[in-house]
């Protein structure tokens, strides 16, 4: 029996000090140690732990909701080789070895990278003749879905291959963390989907009708030429665009917006609104204030913003903003909730969704 005394995580590519820093600080709360072993541009890295079982404590005990630059793990050991004439064997077994947990579905990842992506057919053709093999041998077994395991292979090449597991309830509800969005043709600009991509990691589908609800009031701060408030007006909301830019003329004519010329930073809505969005680049701490304003004043009932990450030290800053809103909101004796993800559609930024409970 391998050891699987290891998370293998992954993230956007140069964001691996990022998620080496949070999984570490995530670790240390549920009194997990280990180290980070990582290449900067790899997409992945590894947690190395040295207590047996402690891995697969850390993905049942460490939400993966909360986690912000970490877009999919799984519990392993160390990375397979295998021989190309026989690979389904092979992880056969690994995976019917004692203490490997029955599993219930397949998925085949690997790096989010240039060279990564060559793998993307391997992977979509490896996965469907190793689960059928796997179920047919019934080694894949159907479980209920709250306590359904995921057998989880992360390719680095056809023969190098990290075999592991993770919990499906808690881990990335799409492979490789990366949600499929369709750019939509008529959206003035490709930051659309990040304000998509947000509504499905922040707000259950269940809630979109009451909470991106027909007809209610929204606000887009720096909102030129218009990708987040053409989200807004397909769910039919009435929205404040403020920025001192040119809208998109197209989505100007559906009459569900009122371009407001004037600071992001300055204006106060005249009612409360369901909803504040911004993706005004500017210092992540000011925006973080300003949402934070919004929330406790208000202004709006729950807030999507983006904060633009600096150059250096960029986990330090998304906690020193964080911490700030949290402050703010111990200060009023509020309850809040506030969650913070990299995306997939981000890039030099991060995307957070804060309300009052
Ligand atoms: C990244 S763009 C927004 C893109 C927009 N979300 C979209 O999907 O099309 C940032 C916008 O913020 C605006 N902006 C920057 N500082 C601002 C401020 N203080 N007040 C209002 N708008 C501001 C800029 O004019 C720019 O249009």
């Amino acid at each position: 029996m391998s050891y699987f005394n290891r998370l293998l995580l992954q993230c956007r590519s140069g964001f691996e000090k990022e998620a080496a820093a949070e999984i570490t600080d995530q670790c240390a709360n549920v009194g997990i140690y280990g180290y980070c072993t990582l290449n900067q541009g790899d997409g992945y890295l590894c947690f190395n732990i040295q207590q047996p079982g402690e891995a697969e404590r850390a993905v049942k005990e460490i939400d993966f909701h909360a986690l912000i630059f970490i877009r999919q793990w799984m519990v392993c050991g160390d990375c397979n080789e295998l021989e190309r004439e026989d690979r389904i064997t092979q992880i056969e077994a690994v995976v019917t070895d004692i203490g490997f947990p029955q599993c219930s579905d397949l998925w085949v990842e690997y790096p989010d990278t240039t060279e990564g992506r060559e793998l993307a057919t391997f992977a979509r053709k490896f996965s469907s003749a190793l689960a059928q093999k796997l179920r047919k041998k019934a080694v894949l077994r159907k479980a209920k879905a709250s306590s359904a395991i995921k057998l989880m292979l992360f390719a680095l090449s056809g023969s190098e291959v990290f075999i592991g597991y993770i919990p499906a309830k808690n881990s990335a509800p799409w492979p490789m963390g990366i949600p499929r969005l369709k750019f939509p043709k008529s959206a003035p600009s490709r930051s659309t989907l990040k304000l998509e991509e947000a509504w499905h990691w922040f707000i259950p589908k269940s809630q979109w009708d009451e909470r991106l609800a027909f007809g209610s009031q929204a606000v887009d701060l720096g909102a030129a030429p218009g990708g987040w408030t053409w989200q807004l007006v397909q769910r039919s909301m009435f929205v404040a665009a403020v920025d001192n830019g040119p809208m998109d003329p197209g989505l100007m004519e559906t009459g569900q917006i009122n371009h407001v010329q004037e600071d992001a930073y300055k204006f106060v809505p005249e009612q409360q609104v369901n909803l504040m969005v911004c993706d005004v680049v500017d210092k992540p701490v000011k925006t973080a204030g300003m949402a934070a304003d919004w929330v406790i004043n208000g202004w709006c009932q729950e807030a999507i913003f983006n904060l633009k990450l600096p150059m250096k030290q960029r986990y330090q800053e998304v906690i020193s903003c964080l911490n700030l809103i949290a402050e703010r909101f111990m200060q009023e004796g509020l309850a809040y909730e506030l969650s913070a993800k990299h995306l997939y559609h981000d890039r030099e930024e991060i995307t957070c969704h804060l309300r009052i409970l």
